[in-house]
């Protein structure tokens, strides 16, 4: 357990974005392998490597890609969600910026394996270099003739890889969403199966589409390489393989860091140099919509799917932050309930009011007006959202604050009873004076 780098572990070479340096060090080595191999023969190394999505529901890869219709009177599309909107998570960033071959290679597969015409990478606006580069690897690949028209001299085989910039909306990473705004439709999500049929069967341009995340694609390309049987042999008996994971906060070492999956959270935070400007008060392991934990839970979870969950988490994107105990949890909270107020689409009125009276009542608490009952009110308007919205960003938004409620409870008591913040110099015991809470946060 501990890092194990399999898709960074080309990252630090020297001028690795260049195609020819790629290929020196094993690039298109999975790609050639693949096109070598029946279709279905690269579904099935997928699955025997029980690789699961990286974007954060960690979905079985090998469903989607199994799942694209075999007839193909219509096209068939890949999507890469290079949206990356979760808070904290940046590690998409990083596999464009220095390894976006890996990514090209790993749609080619999947472009490959599912009969696919074409692919779109759907980067976040806000990434400019990471897109420049990945065009770059686009570009390199043509020439190369990795893309384009019979590729690799297999007859038939035609695939166009596009770039599209999104503007920078976090509802853009949902996959309908995303879809929508990829056809240049406004940016907001579809109905789901099982009362609309599922993007494998009618997604973009109402055509079977394959969509998966960043690190899913570079891990394809791993997986291809080097057989599903070694990928399948690292992690968990359900958790496969490595997850990269973008290390922010209160730490050292800041930085995405590849770890197997299983790996104790406190190894990794050990690695990324550890706490500084006080001791481990929390953490939150997969980007700000999953649940904040305590460092008395830190020391009993392993970084993947499982034991997240049992200890009443989830690893998601894989964006954790450490916080010392100089945070003060209830203005964090305030501070995410802002983003999912701001990201709501709007479209459904779970989402689009509860997110707005979340943050009213967070924000009556930090200034000093908080009312006895406002934690449990906090907690009514949460379950009215939570399974109730339209798409997922309505649980993401309840699900940090319900985490807090339940880790820190006592942090919400003193805000409302005392009208402070309970952290910083002045805190306990409670006095007159007058503390700006804001300056109770230590910058990371
Ligand atoms: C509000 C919201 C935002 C999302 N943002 C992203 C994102 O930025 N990147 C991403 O890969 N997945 C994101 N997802 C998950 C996608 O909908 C989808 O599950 C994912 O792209 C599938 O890829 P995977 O199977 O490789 O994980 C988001 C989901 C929701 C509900
Ligand atoms: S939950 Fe509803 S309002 Fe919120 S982003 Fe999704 S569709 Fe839009």
């Amino acid at each position: 357990m501990g890092i194990l780098n399999l898709l960074f572990a080309n990252r630090d070479v020297l001028n690795i974005e260049d195609i020819d340096v790629y290929e020196k060090h094993g690039g298109y080595a999975g790609l050639r392998k693949a096109v070598g191999m029946e279709r279905q023969a690269v579904v099935d190394d997928v699955k025997l490597s029980g690789l699961r999505g990286r974007g954060g529901a960690g979905f079985p890869t090998w469903i989607k890609w199994n799942g694209l219709p075999k007839n193909y009177d219509i096209p068939h599309y890949v999507i890469c969600n290079a949206d990356e909107g979760e808070p904290g998570t940046y590690k998409d960033r990083e596999l464009m910026l220095k390894l976006a071959h890996t990514l090209v290679e790993g749609m080619i597969i999947a472009g490959y394996a599912t009969s696919s015409i074409a692919g779109y990478v759907y980067i976040r606006g806000e990434y400019v270099e990471p897109a420049w580069q990945v065009r770059k690897a686009i570009d390199q690949a043509y020439k190369k003739g990795y893309l384009g028209k019979n590729i690799l001299g297999i007859e038939g085989f035609n695939y166009d890889l596009h770039i599209h910039l999104g503007a920078g909306s976090y509802e853009c990473g949902e996959e309908s969403a995303l879809m929508s705004s990829l056809m240049g439709e406004r940016g907001n999500p579809r109905l789901k199966f099982p009362h609309a049929p599922l993007p494998t069967v009618s997604g973009v341009w109402q055509s079977p589409t394959l969509i998966n995340n960043v690190e899913t694609y570079c891990a394809a390309t791993w997986i291809l390489a080097n057989g599903g049987e070694a990928y399948s042999k690292l992690g968990t008996e359900r958790s496969k393989g490595t997850k990269i994971i973008s290390v922010s906060g209160h730490v050292h070492k800041p930085a995405n860091y590849e770890i197997e999956m299983g790996t104790p959270l406190m190894e990794l935070l050990e690695t990324a140099g550890g706490i500084k400007g006080g001791k481990l008060k929390a953490v939150i392991p997969g980007g700000s919509s999953v649940q904040i934990m305590t460092a008395e839970q830190c020391t009993k979870i392993n970084l993947d799917y499982e034991s997240c969950a049992a200890n009443g988490t989830l690893l998601g994107s894989g964006g954790f932050m450490a916080f010392n105990d100089r945070t003060d949890i209830v203005l964090l909270m305030k501070r995410t309930a802002e983003f999912y107020m701001h990201e709501s689409c709007g479209k459904c009125t779970p989402c689009r009011e509860g997110t707005r009276w979340i943050f009213k009542i967070m924000d009556r608490i930090t200034s000093g007006n908080g009312q006895t009952d406002d934690v449990a009110l906090l907690l009514d308007v949460c379950s009215q959202i939570d399974g109730r919205s339209y798409c997922g960003l309505g649980d993401a938004a309840a699900w940090p604050i319900v985490g807090a409620i339940k880790a820190f409870p006592e942090e919400f008591d003193y805000w409302i009873k005392y009208k402070r913040s309970p952290v910083g110099k002045n805190a306990v015991p409670p006095t007159p004076e007058v503390v700006n809470p804001l300056l109770t946060l230590t910058p990371a």
